[in-house]
């Protein structure tokens, strides 16, 4: 079960004031549980995990299967936003560090495109997919977002070309709406398997559907167990008590940004694994509550490495921030260092410890140095990382998230600042239908 620790904050802020906070994720948790909130029609996220059938995974594997059968090595997942990072963050959590180089051939590799425009990406990706068996997921909710559409007609026409347009149908799933939608309109006509990304669910909560679970399971991970952790925290989550991990995190992240004016938010790992679970999540509090003036900033380091390039920031500079730990209780792999005859680097009074150990007390001692130099500390327990608890976190962050943009007083399930630089994008590209503000944009440039 996640935990979450808020000792941290405890020279910071007054009981009393946290308590105060307390109440009022009391409310919240109120606001989301009994669904009559802003944004209550994007509900379907909550209880999702207890929803998920067998069939349904089952129907994942088949896809797995079908395309390990043809040889298929590289599956090109196309997505931007909510319709990428969950499966990039769960891919990345789960994945051997080095698996490109060892080249394991258990299941395809599943690589990301359509979440940028730069040509030279798109172009490296050709020259990737020349030399492999390629398939496509493509994940598009409304089906127009540009980034993934520009993607997939290069992605598609590459298949086609190589594969014939029969072959070719075989080898692209798309992830789209039920019925609506450019990519809707086309994965019928072209006779896609097709995977339905639920109305009631919004891109950034949509990693246990199958915008996240197909590419996951394609690139040969447990989404059983990922689902079996997101049901366990629910489970727990669902309990109206100041022990509730999701409700003494939404309230001390509002009380932190209300009482201290603590306006960023870092999320800090220490394992290079997690480095996308902070880009999901930065995703999905920043989209949530970013908006009308308000809301939290979500960054994130990646630690011990951003010590030697953020440290020294987070410790002396403009105190606006606190931070939230990830913190991971057991590492799953072993590496114990040894004692040397000539202690040059003077390093034997750590012989006989383990790796992990010096990053865990790296990890504490950062924590009390950044409480000395005024920056508040929370940290976010889980066990170790795997299908099952990375399952949990991200459940538990959603959830939290809920609360935390009631609390704050804003809808969590809407974005409605992501239109502008669309509108802007296709001004300049002189979209049909945006004449005059083609015309009016110019005038500025
Ligand atoms: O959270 C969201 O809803 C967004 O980030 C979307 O996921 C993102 O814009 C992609 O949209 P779509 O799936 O419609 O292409």
């Amino acid at each position: 079960m996640i935990k979450v620790d808020v000792k941290g904050c405890s020279s910071f802020v007054e009981d009393a004031k946290y308590q105060a906070y307390v109440s009022k994720a009391f409310e919240a948790f109120d606001v989301l549980k009994n669904e009559n909130g802003a944004g209550n029609d994007f509900l379907g996220w909550k209880k999702l995990p207890c929803q998920i059938t067998e069939r349904e995974l089952n129907e994942y594997e088949s896809v797995r299967d079908k395309w390990m059968k043809k040889g298929v090595d590289l599956v090109i997942a196309i997505g931007i936003g909510g319709s990428y990072l969950g499966a990039k963050c769960v891919i990345e959590a789960l994945s051997h560090n080095f698996a490109k180089q060892l080249k394991r051939k258990d299941a395809p590799e599943v690589v990301f495109a359509g979440n940028n425009l730069s040509e030279e990406y798109l172009a490296d990706l050709m020259d990737l997919a020349e030399e492999r068996n390629v398939a496509c997921i493509v994940i598009s909710k409304s089906g127009t977002t540009t980034e993934p559409a520009v993607a997939f007609r290069v992605v598609k026409q590459f298949i086609e070309a190589r594969y014939g347009k029969e072959e070719a149908a075989d080898r692209i799933v798309a992830i789209t709406d039920a019925s609506k939608g450019a990519l809707k309109t086309l994965a019928t006509q072209e006779n896609y398997e097709t995977f339905v990304v639920p109305d009631n669910i919004g891109g950034r909560f949509s990693v246990l559907t199958p915008v996240g679970l197909l590419p996951i399971c394609v690139a040969g991970f447990d989404i059983q167990a990922l689902v079996e952790g997101a049901q366990d925290a629910a489970k727990g989550l669902e309990i109206k008590s100041d022990k509730n991990p999701a409700i003494i995190y939404a309230a001390m992240r509002n009380c932190l940004f209300k009482e201290l004016g603590k306006s960023t938010e870092i999320l800090v790992n220490y394992n290079p694994k997690l480095t996308y679970v902070a880009e999901w999540w930065k995703q999905l509090y920043g989209e949530s509550e970013g908006k009308e003036g308000t809301g939290i900033f979500p960054a994130s380091v990646n630690n011990t490495a951003d010590l030697h390039s953020m440290g020294q920031f987070i410790q002396e500079g403009s105190r606006v921030m606190f931070e939230t730990v990830l913190h991971v209780e057991n590492a799953q792999r072993s590496v114990v260092i040894e004692s040397e005859p000539q202690d040059l680097d003077q390093l034997n009074y750590l012989a006989g410890k383990h790796v992990e150990h010096c990053n865990h007390m790296a990890e504490l001692g950062t924590v009390l140095a950044h409480i000395d130099g005024g920056v508040p500390q929370l940290s976010v327990n889980f066990e170790r990382v795997d299908a099952f608890n990375l399952g949990s976190l991200l459940y538990f962050f959603e959830f939290a998230c809920g609360i935390s943009a009631y609390l704050l007083g804003v809808n969590p399930f809407n974005q409605p600042g992501v239109e502008a630089y669309k509108k802007n994008m296709f001004a300049l590209l002189e979209k049909p239908g945006y004449e005059e503000a083609s015309k009016a944009i110019k005038k500025r440039l």
